[in-house]
């Protein structure tokens, strides 16, 4: 293998080719889909559109929607891969102050495909909006569903630090044996990893010099980092991942940062021009992007926002006294 095959820059290719590596469509998923081959593209990741109203979309009713996304998952599962992976990343549909986790709806989806669910993670993230009526909201979930039972699954790839690498068997024909793996651990199925939330996570915590250095104007765009241990584990060089609603082009970047093949479509101009200036930076090295795995910033208790304002002193004692 040739890893200098696409580290280096390469052409943004507009329309799907055998060949290419690269391909950025601009303009709707299904015309892209029509044009892909059965069982060839080896990672579907996504985050689709919510049907929330963003500038992006047209709120239409939940039943409408998913009949709509219905249509393009029978697509999308037809270029999938025998032994590919389709991880779909979702949160909630809101009306009327009702929540409608949009997994759950999903769900019934993929499996009239018989595509078979490995993991339902729950991606956690520590800032967002407050909400007043509801608990706020902090986690989204990404299904990761196989097409067969015969599917990549790089565990090495991604694992962890484990917390006592120091651990021994106490026991058995193991024991004063370290009982750990020397690559770390598996990293679970909740996955703590900063959200495109940053304005929110900018404002609670403005000394953080590392505000979130991925932000475009997107309004749900998703981290880099978060793609990146699904195209670890669930593919290996050079092989095909697909994003069908691309956005600023967050997949791609975490495809080709680890030598796949990318492609996505996208039906916003703006979007398109920048994620293929993202693309670029990448090669010029100039993108800035959160490291995989780097640990998430946690205030020491020091900072001044850290710190109960002198005036809410009092109150806040009081009421927990109250809890005792
Ligand atoms: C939730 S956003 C994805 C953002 C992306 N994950 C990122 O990090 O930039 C969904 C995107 O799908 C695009 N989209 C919606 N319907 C589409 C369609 N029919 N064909 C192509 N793109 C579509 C929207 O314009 C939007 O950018």
């Amino acid at each position: 293998m040739n890893s200098k095959t696409i580290f280096s820059p390469k052409n943004i290719e507009s329309h799907f080719s055998p060949n290419a590596e690269i391909v950025l469509y601009h303009g709707d998923v299904n015309n892209l889909l029509s044009t892909l081959p059965d069982n060839s593209m080896s990672l579907i990741v996504t985050s689709p559109p919510y049907n929330l109203g963003k500038d992006y979309e047209k709120r239409i009713s939940i039943e409408k929607y998913l009949e709509t996304q219905t249509k393009v998952i029978h697509q999308l599962y037809r270029v999938l891969k025998d032994n590919g992976s389709l991880c779909w990343q979702v949160g909630n549909f809101v009306e009327n102050g009702e929540i409608y986790p949009l997994d759950i709806f999903y769900y019934r989806i993929f499996k009239q495909l018989n595509l078979q669910l490995r993991n339902r993670i729950i991606w956690h993230f520590g800032h967002g909006l407050h909400t007043s009526n509801r608990f706020s909201g902090r986690y989204e979930t990404l299904l990761w569903f196989t097409k067969t039972n015969q599917y990549t699954f790089n565990l090495d790839s991604v694992r962890v630090p484990s917390k006592y690498p120091g651990k021994r068997h106490y026991k058995g024909i193991n024991k004063g044996k370290p009982s750990g793996n020397p690559l770390g651990k598996n990293p679970s199925d909740v996955w703590e990893i900063v959200a495109q939330d940053w304005e929110t996570a900018f404002w609670e915590i403005p000394n953080v010099k590392s505000n979130h250095p991925e932000k475009t104007s997107h309004s749900c765009q998703y981290p880099i980092e978060l793609v990146e241990r699904c195209v670890l584990a669930l593919t290996n060089e050079e092989d095909w991942v697909f994003d069908p609603y691309a956005g600023v082009g967050t997949s791609l970047i975490a495809a080709i940062k680890h030598n796949r093949r990318t492609i996505g479509s996208e039906k916003e101009a703006q979007y398109i021009d920048i994620a293929k200036e993202r693309l670029q930076a990448y090669f010029n090295g100039t993108l800035r992007f959160r490291p995989l795995g780097k640990p998430i910033h946690q205030p020491t208790g020091k900072e001044k926002v850290a710190q109960m304002p002198e005036e809410w002193k009092s109150d806040a004692q009081d009421l927990f006294s109250n809890k005792g």
